[in-house]
């Protein structure tokens, strides 16, 4: 069990590399199970998530040669089996990419319910199965698996539309898509950078996608894709988290290897709370000197404020003169970590999807801990910014999402280390002794 031990009140100064981007990753990789040959894919990030989705592909059978820190080449050429290790995929929320990818090529997919980060509320995948049936599979839940198969051994194109904008619904029909015989079109699509991203990698190994990061995309079938090489675009959340790392905290940071355009939104949030941005090609220079101010935000799909930095932003605005709300607009439940802030002594109140956070002076150290990848990251920029001590449990969920976020921020000046901590028995073992 590992710990993160933070001393804070210091502000950032400094440069802080983007990895390439998580939510990108995780359904890239799953999709070179499409691919009939190999497929280099650089700037992956070297995330818990990533280490997981690979080792799942390796169990199908895939062929995984590691090219360097951030490059890996995946070979599916020769998969063995359409059945996921139920112990690997239900740890991941993003396994539900499987059965997109395995039901595109081999006409089958036996996926383990998905796993993730949960933030106290439902997380339905009715939106898929909705896809995936109208592409013509037969999609079942038996003995913690869902099971998608087809007659024909291939999927069908077909018109698909989605009740809700859902990222992971539009990518992983996206994937069936890539392989089915005829024209699928997919309306009230999610637009955020990932389903672009991946539209890119598919078209890129040979598919024919129109469209990604409109509401409307329209897939072409073809019969094969074939190997290539391709780049993952940089992490909007991660960049937009150490934004509101150095809004919190204070300081100047450049934010480098990014892509500005995705982060409008948030830069535009952070600069009605007093930071300022300054946009440069592929950098942002994040600088805070005067006082915090109070800000309304809401979380919408992109091009709208991501859900994804709904921790982090409330975090900033617990510091903030007066009084700011923040409003829910994706997920029914995405406030457990406001509690942890309390006991630095935040002072919020959640009434269902709203926060209403009354901005105080400062933060007090405290041992908090982390629910999900998120809350996470808006507890070490609680602790970053607070007076005095802090302790961060449950840093597993922040390292499914954060490469090396420890050694970025001390190159930053964080005061900010991780520490083993006894397993429970462990202690009980010491005290009994
Ligand atoms: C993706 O989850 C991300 N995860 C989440 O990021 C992110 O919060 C979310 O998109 C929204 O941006 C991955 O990419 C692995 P959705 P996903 O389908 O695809 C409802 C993080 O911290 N819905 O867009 O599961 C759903 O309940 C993670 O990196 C249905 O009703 O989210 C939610 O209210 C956490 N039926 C809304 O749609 C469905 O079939 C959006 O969910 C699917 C979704």
């Amino acid at each position: 069990m590992t710990k993160y031990v933070v001393q804070g009140g210091k502000p950032l100064f400094g440069e802080v590399e983007i990895s390439g981007a998580k939510n990108a990753a995780v359904a890239i990789i799953p999709a070179a199970l499409l691919v009939d040959g190999v497929c280099r894919i650089e700037n992956i990030p070297q995330i818990s998530d990533v280490t997981l989705c690979l080792k799942i592909l390796e169990q199908l059978g895939a062929n995984i040669r590691s090219i360097n820190h951030h490059t890996v080449e995946i070979d599916c050429s020769h998969i063995r089996t359409t059945r996921t290790s139920y112990e690997l995929a239900r740890k991941i929320r993003a396994s539900y990419y499987l059965i997109g990818a395995l039901l595109g090529r081999f006409g089958q997919a036996e996926v383990a319910m998905p796993g993730g980060c949960n933030f106290g509320g439902v997380r339905p995948i009715d939106q898929h199965v909705k896809g995936f049936s109208a592409l013509g599979a037969k999609v079942i839940v038996e003995g913690g698996f869902i099971r998608a198969t087809t007659e024909a051994g291939r999927l069908k194109g077909a018109s698909v539309y989605l009740d809700v904008v859902s990222v992971g619904a539009t990518m992983n029909i996206m994937m069936a898509a890539a392989l089915a015989e005829g024209n699928t079109v997919i309306e009230n699509a999610a637009k955020e950078p990932h389903i672009v991203d991946l539209a890119n990698f598919l078209n890129s190994m040979g598919a024919n996608i129109r469209g990604a990061g409109t509401d409307t995309i329209k897939i072409r079938g073809v019969d094969r894709l074939t190997g290539g090489s391709y780049a993952i675009i940089p992490d909007q959340i991660e960049a937009g988290t150490y934004m509101a790392a150095v809004a919190a905290t204070g300081g100047q940071v450049l934010v480098k290897n990014i892509i500005p355009k995705h982060m409008d939104c948030i830069t535009a949030n952070l600069q009605e709370c007093g930071v300022e941005v300054e946009e440069r090609e592929d950098t942002l220079l994040v600088r805070r000197s005067g006082p915090l101010q109070k800000a309304n935000v809401k979380t919408m799909p992109y091009p709208g404020f991501p859900t994804d930095m709904q921790p982090q932003i409330t975090t900033v605005l617990a510091l903030a003169q007066g009084t700011s709300l923040v409003t829910e607009g994706v997920w029914s439940n995405r406030y457990r970590y406001v509690d942890e802030l309390r006991r630095m002594g935040a002072n919020i109140q959640v009434d269902e999807k709203t926060a209403v956070v009354e901005g105080v002076d400062h933060l007090t150290g405290a041992p908090i801990q982390a629910y999900d990848l998120r809350a996470g990251a808006a507890m070490v920029i609680a602790a970053l910014a607070a007076h005095g001590h802090s302790e961060i449990t449950g840093v597993q969920y922040i390292e499914r999402g954060y490469e090396g976020i420890i050694e970025k921020l001390r190159a930053l000046g964080a005061d900010i280390r991780a520490e083993e901590e006894p397993e429970e028995d462990e202690v009980r073992g010491a005290s009994a002794g």
